[in-house]
């Protein structure tokens, strides 16, 4: 790495690699002061067609099939981890062995198994990483939490998440990596309530014990075509089993006291990303939702007017103004993946873990581990605890 190079390694160029290549590209116009011009180096897939899109469409160097040969390369400097999470503890294992700070996809791995061992071998080659939890860098989030944290909404009560999203409602959609235990772990459950859970820990504290029920609503899926894990595949009409759960539903304590409740679906038919989360306290609230995602609604004790007020993020809210000049000209989801590659190269420019870490990525899988417990036997659960860098807490680092 020279002072103002960094050389990037892209591992996995589906949905998710293409945008963290996006992302770097645009940290010299929206993160200048970092002084740094990402390098696309190499970026791996053993697809053809993604090896290609790398290179004449994202602009790195090379494209390659195996993924060690990113890690090898001495170019690359940091490395992104896009793959489906059955791969991420092999991918991410070897990068921290490699010693190369990674920026890795959530949820991290299947199972908390996955996510510890990941954990571990980063605290082990003490680097810095991060964790694709992007909806804390929303403008209206970081305001939120300013409010929560200033004692503003008084003693926070009840937290009410709620991920609802329709990207398998199709019935004939095919049976990807993302149904099957063995290549993605749970369903919902690490797929979008990891976001959700995340945000309640950013947002209000640690979670200490939960207890869960969940749903498979469409049980079987035609089979994709041999060897192609992508969700535009094409079904090839026999049907298999989905084996993890397309709904789930939550009911969580925090450790400070206040409650909460959280659910999830991937199969609803109306919603399309509606992920939002609510705050209620003693003497205010706050209501978020992603697909209104420059706007907070704002109740607070003495407010001119009574019941919520709509906050539209402006200048001072979060890094909307690196964004956009004025509130109501919006920003949008890869506007937060550009702020999560800022924070992640500014982490490894100054050796502090400022991104969203593994040790997060570990304090989320946790809470889903008590979950499918819980699935198991109905019964509450505690939350296994994470001393490692978790960047939720009040005096979390910033950038
Ligand atoms: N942060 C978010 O909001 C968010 C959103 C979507 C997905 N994700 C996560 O990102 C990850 C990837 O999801 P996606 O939607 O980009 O998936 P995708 O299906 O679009 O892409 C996956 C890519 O991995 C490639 N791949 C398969 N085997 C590989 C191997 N051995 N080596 C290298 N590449 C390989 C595939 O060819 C494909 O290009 C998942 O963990 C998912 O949960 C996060």
């Amino acid at each position: 790495m020279t002072a103002d190079t960094i050389g990037v390694g892209l591992v996995s160029v589906g949905w998710m690699g293409r945008l963290h290549s996006r992302a770097y590209r645009a940290l010299p116009d929206h993160f200048p002061e970092l002084g740094v011009r990402p390098r696309l180096v190499v970026a791996a897939d053993p697809v053809p067609e993604a090896r290609d899109q790398a290179v004449t469409r994202l602009g790195y160097e090379r494209a390659v099939a195996d993924f060690h040969e990113v890690l090898d390369d001495p170019a690359v400097d940091v490395v992104s981890i896009c793959s489906p999470n059955f791969l991420h503890r092999e991918m991410a294992v070897a990068a921290a062995a490699a010693g190369k700070p990674f920026w890795i996809e959530k949820p991290m791995g299947r199972y908390a198994s996955d996510s510890r061992a990941i954990h571990d071998a980063v605290e082990r080659a003490g680097l810095v990483t991060s964790v694709g939890f992007n909806y804390r860098h929303a403008p209206a989030i970081q305001r939120a939490r300013e409010l929560v944290r200033s004692g503003r909404l008084g003693r926070i009560t009840n937290v009410r998440g709620s991920l609802l999203a329709d990207y398998s409602s199709d019935p004939d959609a095919p049976l990807t990596w993302r149904f099957e235990r063995e290549r993605a772990g749970s369903g919902v459950l690490g797929d979008l309530l990891s976001h959700g859970l995340d945000l309640a820990q950013y947002l209000v504290g640690r979670i200490a014990s939960v207890t869960a029920l969940g749903e498979t609503f469409i049980d079987t899926r035609p089979r994709p075509g041999q060897g192609i894990v992508d969700r535009t595949a094409a079904a090839t009409g026999e049907r298999g089993a989905v084996e993890n759960e397309d709904y789930a539903a939550l009911l969580f304590r925090f450790e400070d006291g206040a409650v909460g409740t959280m659910d999830s679906s991937r199969v609803m038919r109306g919603p399309h990303a509606e992920y939002t989360l609510e705050v209620y306290g003693t003497t205010g609230s706050v209501r978020w939702d992603f697909q209104r995602l420059n706007e907070l609604q704002v109740a607070l004790d003495g407010q001119e007017v009574d019941g919520y007020v709509t906050h539209f993020v402006a200048p001072g809210d979060g890094h909307f103004a690196r964004f956009q000049p004025g509130a109501g000209t919006a920003m949008g989801y890869d506007d937060l993946k550009t702020i999560e590659a800022a924070q992640f190269v500014a982490s490894v420019l100054r050796g502090e873990q400022l991104a969203p870490s593994v040790a997060d990525g570990l304090a989320a899988a946790s809470i889903v581990e008590a979950a499918e417990a819980s699935l198991a036997d109905g019964a509450w659960h505690d939350v296994a605890r994470v001393d490692g860098r978790v960047t939720t807490g009040a005096a979390a680092p910033v950038l």
